[in-house]
């Protein structure tokens, strides 16, 4: 009798679930028919009805794949994935009209119930619709991490790259790690104010559970974010797997997140705590009232959009310097005017109105081989628009091929090589513009400032201190984006001191900067 009635209540459950699913076959198809009529969309990559193109996206390297698509239809086409559009804009040009000059309603972000809602209980900000909420977070990480705060950031950036210099010089085999090292432990000290050591047991709980979620931000990575409607159908939350990881992963985000944040309060409390932008955050929360656990995502959230661009904006600087050295003789003039031709001191922050070459590098490195926002970070369009005779229907996903706008030679002369001096005119003190690889719009990276001048200490003290050079024997390969994993070695370099006085300089003004546990 029992086995009857689940048998039973079975069938109930797969006839609900096959209803479901004809009921929005039908709709979409309804969709589609109505999106035809009414809209004009640039031309659409051929996909197999309803699901569109979502299994023709590969798992990595989606740069290359947007690069080739671009090639072959032009300066903006469409992709669909299940219910969803997507505009993919191919040249500077129609991203800085679209993403810029109609940034009012080209700023928010396409509707990802699974990364946003589920594992991010809707808490991190580059994935938040564009309203009250994303302002809120916006203006305040704006407050805190704009120009005029950098006095506060400078001494920390100083410390970690003379770490990283030293570092180099006395373990050159493992130069990629020592970059990751970098990295995390700049934006820490910028967030927390505290330096990190390799296998920092709470900051890898925070990078582990970001490794599970970056991939959820891919398109066809989830079966709710191409249809949406299976988010809603909550009768059937038991039967829904992705719900089940999803609901895992937040609360292992969460936990990971508020961990920083205790660590941080038992410092405020023994008063060792040093000034940084969650000191900030916390003096001027009287007026915003972000809670605890929001408190916890803006800095988690800063800590993840800001460590791995940095960690990879420098691999592209030091795959392009390998490849392409002729830059470096014009810095290395620059630098020497600047600090002496036998390392008589480092370059440091007030020389850099000296150092147009290293301002350029910077711009470089964020252009040449963009990995993480290879297909740039998609911005949703929030009303219906026309342009050059296409309409676009609000809801519309619109990104900009970054990976292929960055190579194209329409874009730039001789777009593949690392060639700093395409920056040097009179945007140069402008880091985001030029380029697209902080983003565009209202949407436009938030911690552009503190990246920057990341990139600038550490440019300027690597040039002046050391020779980067291939192995001849294997090439440097930048033909797909760089590996995603801070633990591999992504292509072989000696990185060399450039003289015995440039090892010396290192070795008097550096060493102390990394011992990391007496800062
Ligand atoms: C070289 C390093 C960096 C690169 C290449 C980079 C690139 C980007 C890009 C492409 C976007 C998306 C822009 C758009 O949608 O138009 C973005 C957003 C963002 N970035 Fe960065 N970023 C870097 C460093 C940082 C740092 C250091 C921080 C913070 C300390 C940071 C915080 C953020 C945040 C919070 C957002 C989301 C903004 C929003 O959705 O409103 N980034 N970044």
């Amino acid at each position: 009798m029992v086995l009857i009635t689940l048998l039973f209540d079975v069938r109930i459950v797969f006839a609900a679930i096959a209803s479901v699913i004809a009921a929005y076959a039908s709709w979409l198809v309804v969709q589609d028919v109505r999106v035809k009529k009414k809209y004009r969309l640039p031309p659409q990559v051929p996909g197999p009805p309803l699901i569109g193109n979502i299994f023709q996206m590969p798992k990595t390297d989606h740069g290359p794949y947007l690069q080739k698509l671009g090639r072959q239809y032009g300066e903006m086409f469409t992709l669909k994935f299940g219910s969803t559009y997507w505009v993919v804009l191919n040249s500077r040009r129609v991203a800085h009209e679209l993403l810029e000059k109609r940034a009012a309603i080209y700023s928010s972000r396409q509707n990802l119930p699974m990364a946003h809602r589920i594992v991010s209980g809707e808490k991190r900000i580059l994935l938040m619709p564009y309203g009250d909420a994303w302002r809120r977070q916006r203006k305040m990480m704006h407050k805190v991490l704009n120009s005029s705060q950098q006095g506060i950031y400078k001494p920390f950036q100083d410390l970690e790259s003379k770490a990283l210099m030293y570092q180099l010089l006395v373990q050159p085999e493992t130069w990629y790690l020592w970059l990751g090292r970098f990295s995390n432990s700049v934006i820490m000290s910028v967030i927390f104010g505290r330096r990190t050591h390799p296998g920092d047991v709470n900051l890898s709980a925070v990078y582990s559970a970001q490794e599970e979620f970056v991939p959820y931000m891919m398109p066809g990575a989830s079966i709710i974010d191409a249809f949406p409607i299976l988010e809603k159908a909550s009768f059937l939350k038991s039967f829904q797997p992705w719900r089940r990881k999803g609901d895992d992963l937040y609360r292992r985000t969460k936990k990971a997140f508020l961990k920083l944040i205790e660590e941080l309060e038992s410092r405020i409390n023994a008063g060792t705590q040093r000034p940084c932008f969650m000191t900030e955050l916390i003096a001027s929360n009287d007026e915003e009232k972000f809670t605890r656990e929001e408190i916890a995502f803006i800095a988690g959230t800063l800590i993840e959009a800001g460590t791995d661009t940095t960690r990879t904006s420098m691999l592209s600087l030091i795959a392009g310097t390998a490849m392409y050295p002729e830059w470096v003789e014009r810095a290395r003039k620059e630098l020497d005017a600047v600090c002496g031709p036998n390392a008589e001191r480092l370059p440091t922050f007030e020389d850099m109105n000296k150092l147009p070459m290293i301002k350029a590098a910077v711009k470089e490195s964020v252009r040449w081989r963009p990995t993480n926002a290879q297909t740039g970070i998609p911005h949703a369009l929030t009303e219906d628009d026309e342009f050059e005779g296409y309409r676009f229907p609000a809801g519309t996903v619109v990104t900009w091929n970054n990976w292929g706008i960055s190579l194209d030679s329409n874009e730039y002369d001789e777009a593949e090589r690392f060639s700093p001096d395409r920056f040097l005119d009179e945007d140069l003190d402008k880091v985001a513009k030029g380029h697209l690889g902080f983003g565009a719009g209202r949407r436009l990276c938030v911690g552009y400032n503190v990246a920057a001048s990341n990139l600038l200490i550490v440019i300027a003290r690597l040039v002046y201190c050391f020779d980067i050079e291939q192995d001849p024997s294997e090439p440097v390969k930048v033909d797909k984006p760089l590996p995603f994993s801070a633990e591999v070695e992504p292509y072989k370099v000696f990185i060399k001191p450039r003289s015995d006085a440039h090892r010396r300089l290192i070795m008097e003004e550096c060493q102390t900067a990394a011992k990391i546990d007496e800062q």
